[in-house]
């Protein structure tokens, strides 16, 4: 565990120690105090100026997709499927109208709402609750 943070940061001099950049400890510890607990900045409005755009991005090192949906409204949600946590969107930013899971084909609207299930009657018989 790295403990001498203060003296790796000269607020003085405006210098930064480079291990701050490269040390696992130092990550971890930034995961935990900084990306656990604070609100962070996912990206600005302009990045999603059209319906059904979307913009990928990182909460720490957790995927998140910030999106427009269908009627213009913004969200963010993470880009993990409910099913089986795999990626729901691979690429970086574009328009879509639906994320469509490559593992099981689980699709979700731009509003993060799970919106198709294949088999949703024969494998789920209608049983499987899409809201949550
Ligand atoms: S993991 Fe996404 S549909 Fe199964």
């Amino acid at each position: 565990m790295v403990t001498d943070l203060k003296t790796m940061v000269g607020t003085k001099t405006g210098l930064l120690d480079r291990r701050i950049f490269v040390n696992k400890d130092i990550y971890q510890q930034e995961l935990e105090k900084v990306f656990g607990r604070c609100w962070l900045w996912i990206g600005h409005e302009s990045r999603v100026p059209n319906n059904n755009d979307f913009f990928a991005n990182y909460m720490g090192e957790d995927p998140i997709l910030l999106t427009r949906d269908s009627k213009g409204k913004m969200h963010t949600f993470r880009n993990m499927c409910r099913h089986r946590g795999n990626r729901i969107c691979r690429a970086d930013n574009s328009n879509a109208p639906s994320f469509i899971c490559t593992y099981h084909g689980w699709t979700f609207a731009t509003d993060g709402k799970l919106v198709g299930v294949p088999g949703y009657k024969e494998a789920y018989f209608e049983e499987l609750d899409r809201l949550q």
